[in-house]
């Protein structure tokens, strides 16, 4: 178990574009067991690999029904247009409403180098479009109308 500490908005590498990666060494899986780790010690619903400083194209998302791990993840498809409530781990206490497509299908790659396909909709794709932003340097803040302090 190895939990680190997320990288706070301000951060350079928050805004750098990750690079793609190459193979799937035990160091990727490493940084995967990292990042599960520190998404649910945060109770987070989704962690990108630069929000623990490591500009590489990798992510994780648990919104309530199950983990996926996903390498080099790229949005195939999207449909419609749903507006709802979003926060960040990389921006504490801060919310807003961001407009995002209703469904996607997400391409990539697990732990063990199979090309997955993801077809997900509502929460699930917003976590997936969040997450893959961050891997394009972009924050939901970015996105975001009525910016705010939570509560
Ligand atoms: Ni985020």
């Amino acid at each position: 178990m190895a939990v680190y500490e997320i990288v706070k908005n301000g951060d350079p590498v928050l805004r750098q574009k990750a690079k793609p990666v190459p193979e799937i060494t035990p160091n990727i899986k490493k940084l995967l067991d990292n990042m599960r780790d520190t998404m649910y010690a945060s109770r987070g619903v989704g962690l990108a690999a630069p929000q623990i400083g490591v500009s590489k194209r990798v992510i994780v998302v648990d919104v309530g029904d199950g983990l996926y791990e996903i390498i080099n993840p790229e949005i195939i498809e999207s449909k419609g247009v749903e507006t709802d409530i979003e926060g960040c781990l990389s921006i504490p206490g801060v919310v807003g409403e961001v407009p995002r497509a209703a469904s996607v299908v997400v391409k990539g790659l697990n732990r063990d180098g199979k090309e997955v396909q993801i077809s997900a909709k509502g929460f699930l794709a917003r976590a997936f479009q969040h997450e893959i932003d961050h891997l394009e340097g972009i924050l939901f803040i970015d996105r975001a109308q009525n910016v705010r302090r939570e509560g």
